[in-house]
């Protein structure tokens, strides 16, 4: 597990290369192009950051970009760690940790998720307004860092209301359908059954997947206000008569592409 000085000094050595800003966007599968949007780009690569493990998600890249749009400077996180990947619980809070390092206070998540909840549709968007846990584990596992925030943080508020609002802002603004509901973090690597899938809608979970909640409790930890957006790619196992694929995922993700990254823009620009 890397130290708080050790994370300082790969922080050190990508604020050299992508600067620092206070609003930063990590991107899921499928999204992975949006950087190329943005001017000034400048990367670095997780394997340049000393202690950082290789990021071996297909669709994942595994860098930090920086880069301007509307004259604002904007991190990018292109590609995360997963808990199928293999790696400690703790190595998963690394980027965003490092963001913080870099002067981030708002962190805008995105994924492709899969539909629990009947009424939705692939292809559209969910904000998330909370999350399940159901892995059992957690990446504030271990000694506590006090440098980014206590050992006991309160969850009650991980998505910042203000943040949501600007979200249902853009989205209206846009005539773009926005979804609203609960993410349920699921290990993975492989999609869950068609009784897992009941289960959830049970538990009240509105989308499954396997990301974006331990860089949500992270974030929540170390005093950022986060937003979270979900691409529902593909509806969750037992739903539709057809086998899921990570192929369909990504061809979802790939055709409401403009639509996210116009939704991401206006959201940029008005916060
Ligand atoms: N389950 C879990 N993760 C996912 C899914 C799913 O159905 N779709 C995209 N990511």
């Amino acid at each position: 597990m890397m130290t708080f000085g050790e994370i300082q000094a790969a922080a050190e050595k990508a604020r050299a290369v992508i600067g620092t800003a206070d609003t930063a966007v990590v991107l899921g599968s499928g999204l992975g192009d949006y950087g190329q949007t943005f001017e000034h780009v400048s990367r670095i690569a997780y394997t340049d950051l000393p202690g950082f493990p290789a990021s071996t998600a297909p669709g994942h890249a595994g860098e930090f970009i920086g880069g301007d749009k509307n004259g604002r400077h904007v991190l990018i996180m292109n590609g995360r760690f997963h808990m199928y990947e293999g790696i400690q619980m703790a190595q998963i809070a690394l980027p965003v940790r490092l963001l913080r390092l870099l002067g981030v206070k708002r962190l805008i998540l995105t994924n492709a998720a899969g539909g629990v909840n009947l009424s939705f549709h692939p292809g559209e968007l969910m904000m998330i307004t909370d999350y399940i846990n159901l892995t059992g584990q957690s990446p504030l596992t271990g000694p506590n860092m006090e440098e980014f925030g206590p050992r006991f943080p309160d969850m009650s508020h991980v998505f910042t209301p203000a943040l949501q609002n600007i979200c249902r802002e853009a989205a209206r603004g846009m005539g773009l359908i926005l979804r609203e509901g609960v993410y349920c973090w699921m290990p993975g690597p492989c999609y869950e059954t068609p009784a897992e899938i009941r289960m959830l809608r049970v538990l009240g979970a509105d989308a499954v997947g396997m990301s974006t909640v331990p860089d949500a409790m992270a974030a929540c930890h170390a005093g950022m206000e986060v937003l979270g957006i979900s691409c529902i790619t593909n509806m969750a196992a037992g739903i539709l008569d057809q086998p899921i694929t990570h192929q369909e995922v990504l061809e979802t993700g790939r055709r409401i592409q403009s639509s996210f990254r116009g939704l991401i823009d206006r959201i940029i620009e008005s916060i």
